[in-house]
């Protein structure tokens, strides 16, 4: 959310800054802006919409030449998006420039002050207070460092705030409070970011900030304090993936390039976590396997896809520990004084790390001394940082703002949290689990063998895509999978989709069904116990009623065949993997049918990746 860029070093900073913006671009678009120090003085332009509109602007008025420089790609909380409303904001005199991220919740009472006091605001941000500020402190004779100390002892509320002094050029200063800001380290040159992907063509090496601080950066190196000046520590880093996973590598959308790496995503989030002998090694989650004895309550936490995700691990964690686990939206859990105790696991998932209402969230949890798990795609980030213990999903950088390996190495991350338990607490046999290891392992292939057949799917999505409104059905695991083919429909092509558990459908919703309404229907494998035939059922209410039905069915399953007008086959696997398989058609129509509107499918419209904000 806002995507946010600081530079010092040799190089022409409008370059460095505005090909940051651009990696950063799928955080916010609403409008960008930058500013450089030039001569003594801040030049900047900022346009509202996205990042073409500036880069028009600039090659039609170059900015003079300079060496630091800051950018703000925008997703807007105050102000509507406009030339503006966009960052980055100046003082008073125009000696400071600030760029910021988040929402400063006392901003009305300093915005009070400031008119008060004869200062013309111009925009109606929260953020402009802040640059404001900042020159008042700097007209008060401190330097830039202890000016955005100084400000930031004033602000409430969730910021990264990043500035440059006109009078100072040779250096950028940070701060950050609940809000995501990395430090990219390079020889004679550095600098700031919400995220490494803006400096990875740069330097792989970073350091991972701490909560209230603020950092300097210089040619010559990084200083990093309290809000009170006091020296602070921030953690080295090197980020384990260079720019070609930042680039889209010949394909015409990064959504497109993440849904076929979701073979090699979910092969290396699996990699080195169990033994030859399929015995899990989580050693890394640095909880003892005393503790995870003593846990009696599982409650995941999550947000949109991860909460989908959360929602299967339910079902997999529940049925190999025998543990309670219960689901919750992260922006619904505090708000209801749920019962955690020391011998409750929170399970926080978030591709991100950054997202906030997860990240008040597991706050609370930890508040009521019960441990915290992350299960995270991002290393460096604050959700990980503040609990007990993490698993990293290695999908590398996922950019197109609609999660989908991010999705699908989520959902490794939970088998192999529920396996680990069931090892630990020998609820069930190490055969078994081994067994389990098996099949994951041979996951990857499946999934390739799904996509090998993507043309089937994109040819479905251009014949659908003038439909006004389209259902998913599913039943246990297969529930949250219809959830999240609905979402990634609405996300992307802006078509009215609901997901439904296949049995509630006559307790209401099939009074939505009509002639000819596209209804995909998920279809669990053939067990031992009647869900086949419950979700069959499911079916036939709907083609009863003129639906046209989209059926995905394991291969050699022909008692679907009668029932469905379009068959989708998956590889066989267990039940509690099928999400695995069955996500990625939902996944290649919404791209494709959005794609085939002319839609802009990394960046949907109203949404950014990275959701900052409660
Ligand atoms: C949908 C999507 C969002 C995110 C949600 C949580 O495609 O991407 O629903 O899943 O905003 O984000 P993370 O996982 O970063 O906490």
């Amino acid at each position: 959310m806002c995507g946010i860029v600081g530079y010092v070093g040799p190089k022409q900073a409008q370059g460095v800054v505005v090909e940051g913006l651009r990696r950063l671009e799928y955080r916010g678009y609403d409008s960008a802006g930058i500013a450089l120090v030039h001569a003594g003085s801040i030049a900047s332009d900022k346009r509202a919409g996205k990042l073409a509109n500036l880069d028009k602007a600039l090659a039609d008025n170059p900015l003079p030449e300079a060496t630091t420089g800051i950018g703000h790609t925008r997703w807007a909380t105050h102000g509507a998006p406009n030339d503006r409303n966009a960052h980055p904001h100046l003082g008073q005199r125009r000696r400071v420039a600030l760029v910021h991220n988040g929402i400063i919740e006392n901003f009305a009472l300093l915005r009070a002050e400031l008119e008060d006091a004869g200062h013309d605001l111009l925009s109606e941000t929260d953020t402009e207070v802040a640059s404001h500020l900042l020159e008042v402190e700097l007209a008060g004779g401190v330097n830039l460092t202890e000016g955005m100390q100084r400000v930031c002892r004033r602000l409430e509320g969730a910021f990264t705030l990043v500035a440059v002094d006109g009078e100072d050029p040779d250096r950028v200063v940070a701060a950050r409070r609940n809000s995501p800001l990395v430090v990219g380290v390079g020889d004679g040159e550095n600098f700031l970011a919400s995220d490494v992907a803006a400096f990875i063509e740069h330097t792989r090496e970073a350091l991972e900030l701490g909560q209230d601080q603020v950092v300097t950066i210089t040619r010559e190196g990084v200083e990093v304090t309290d809000f009170h000046g006091a020296p602070a520590d921030a953690t080295p880093y090197h980020v384990d993936w260079d720019l070609s996973a930042a680039e889209k590598d010949g394909y015409d959308w990064f959504m497109r390039k993440e849904i076929f790496e979701q073979p090699r995503a979910v092969a290396d989030t699996l990699l080195g976590r169990h033994d030859e002998n399929g015995a899990l090694q989580l050693d890394e989650i640095r909880i003892s396997e005393e503790e995870l004895r003593e846990v009696d309550k599982i409650i995941v936490i999550a947000s949109g896809t991860s909460f989908y995700a959360g929602m299967v691990a339910k079902y997999a964690i529940e049925h190999w520990t025998r543990i309670a686990c219960e689901v919750e939206l992260a922006s619904e859990f505090r708000y209801r004084d749920p019962i955690l105790t020391r011998s409750t696991l929170v399970v926080a998932i978030s591709q991100s790390g950054e997202t906030a209402d997860t990240l008040m969230a597991i706050r609370h949890a930890r508040e009521q001394r019960a441990k915290v798990l992350a299960i995270c795609n991002t290393n460096g980030s604050t959700i990980p940082r503040e609990s007990d213990a993490v698993i990293y999903t290695h999908a590398g950088p996922e950019i197109g703002v609609a999660s989908t390996k991010g999705f699908t190495t989520q959902l490794v991350a939970c088998y192999l949290l529920g396996l680990y338990l069931a090892q630990v607490r020998g609820t069930r046999y190490g055969d078994e689990i081994a067994q389990v290891v098996d099949q994951i392992q041979h996951v990857p292939d499946k999934i390739q063998q799904v996509l090998d057949r993507a043309e089937e799917i994109y040819g479905l999505a251009r014949r659908l895509a003038d439909s006004r409104s389209v259902l998913f059905l599913g039943r246990h695991v297969g529930y949250p999978v219809a959830l999240e083919g609905a979402l990634k429909l609405k996300e992307l092509a802006y078509i009215h989709a609901e997901g439904f558990a296949a049995g509630e459908l006559k307790h209401g919703p099939i009074a939505l069904v009509e002639d000819q309404l596209p209804v995909f229907c998920v279809v669990p494998p053939r067990g031992r116990d009647f869900l086949h035939d419950k979700m069959i059922s499911g079916i036939q209410e709907v083609r009863a009623r003129g639906a046209r039905t989209i059926v995905l069915a394991e291969e050699g399953d022909a008692v679907v065949e009668p029932y469905a007008d379009v068959l989708i086959r998956l590889p066989r696997v267990p039940t509690l993997l099928q999400p695995l398989l069955s996500v990625i058609p939902l996944q290649l129509f919404a791209l494709e049918l959005a794609a085939h509107k002319g839609l802009d499918v990394d960046q949907p419209r109203n949404l950014a990746k990275s959701v900052t904000v409660e």
